[in-house]
């Protein structure tokens, strides 16, 4: 393939997107991790899969990053997922250390890449990732937002019964409970939601939204979600790789756009060739403003808890 694309943590989320990135043909993939002999196991294993699924992408696995020179992009998944009873936050002091070595290896041995963090806390790692790697701004994206609305997407779907394929949903804000869903842009056939369903059961689908990953880990109880956040990350790196421009959902760091300055958040972006290309400013309702801002605070408090950690 003529592309590349490096997935740093060849766990759960990493091997699972190493994999949907090869079965859809879109790239070269290396998976790196720490652990010896697990990327390159995986790795091999999904090549010898490769025959029956019927593609040509190469994969490799490494402990090291040489594997990794020249990437075009490189999804971060490196990291501790949560356990019951934990947030995402819990994890900041653990991976707050992993993601900045993670991301100083990034910036040497692939200087021009565009990185994608699907590592928790997410928009802190986002900070992390921006200021170790030293990339510009829009080559350092969070995948959360594709993630959160295609959970609200499942939910509007089996409510009323309809392909999911229908559906469009509009999810704004933080990685966490404070993200912020908006039904009024959420829409079937192009029919809003609020046209279709009480304010009820809107109200219902969008807390089980905002708790949906806590859903996975309550059920799993030995990790996280990783089957949608890879496909997630998955559809992020297609737009950036086939310079699709599609409008996604993503945290990427505002300067001023909806009110926030140096701060990474969830709103809409335009993701082609160069990243992030164009970062899309709705009008917000009074309420939706504040949900909003109760977000960024939470982000806020989590960027505070990094200085800390220095
Ligand atoms: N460098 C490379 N890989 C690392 C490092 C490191 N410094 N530290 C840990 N890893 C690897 C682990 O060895 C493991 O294989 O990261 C991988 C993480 O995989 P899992 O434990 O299966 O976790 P996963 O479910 O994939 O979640 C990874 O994504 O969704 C988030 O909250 C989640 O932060 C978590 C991350």
């Amino acid at each position: 393939m003529d592309k590349k694309v490096t997935v740093i943590g060849a766990g759960n989320v990493g091997a699972t997107a190493a994999q949907r990135l090869a079965e859809k043909e879109l790239c070269d993939v290396v998976l790196i991790d720490i652990v010896e002999g697990v990327p390159q196991g995986k790795a091999l294993d999904l090549a010898e899969a490769a025959p029956i699924e019927k593609h040509d992408a190469h994969l490799t696995g490494s402990n090291g990053y040489e594997a990794s020179a020249g990437s075009d992009i490189v999804i971060i998944t490196a990291g501790i997922p949560r356990k019951p009873g934990m947030s995402r936050d819990d994890l900041i002091g653990v991976n707050a250390g992993i993601v900045k070595n993670v991301s100083k290896e990034v910036a040497k041995y692939s200087p021009n890449a565009i990185i994608i963090i699907v590592s928790n806390p997410l928009d802190a790692m986002c900070h992390v990732a921006y200021e170790a790697s030293g990339f510009p701004k829009n080559r350092v994206i969070g995948m959360a937002g594709v993630l959160d609305s295609a959970r609200f997407r499942a939910f509007i779907s089996m409510e009323l019964n309809v392909s999911v394929e229908n559906t469009h949903a509009f999810v704004l804000g933080g990685h966490g409970d404070t993200m912020v869903p908006l039904p009024r842009y959420s829409t079937v056939a192009g029919i809003p939601i609020t046209e279709l369903m009480s304010k009820e059961r809107i109200d219902a689908l969008v807390k089980r939204t905002a708790t949906g990953g806590a859903e996975i880990v309550s059920l799993l109880k030995t990790g996280s979600a990783y089957y949608a956040p890879a496909s997630a990350a998955v559809e992020m790196a297609e737009s950036i790789l086939k310079d699709k421009k599609k409008i996604l959902p993503c945290a990427v760091l505002l300067q001023g756009e909806y009110g926030f300055n140096d701060l990474f958040i969830g709103v809409p972006v335009k993701l082609g060739a160069k990243g992030v290309e164009e970062i899309i400013e709705i009008k917000l309702l009074d309420d939706e403003k504040a949900a909003l801002q109760k977000s960024a605070a939470a982000v806020e408090e989590l960027k505070g808890v990094l200085k800390k950690l220095g």
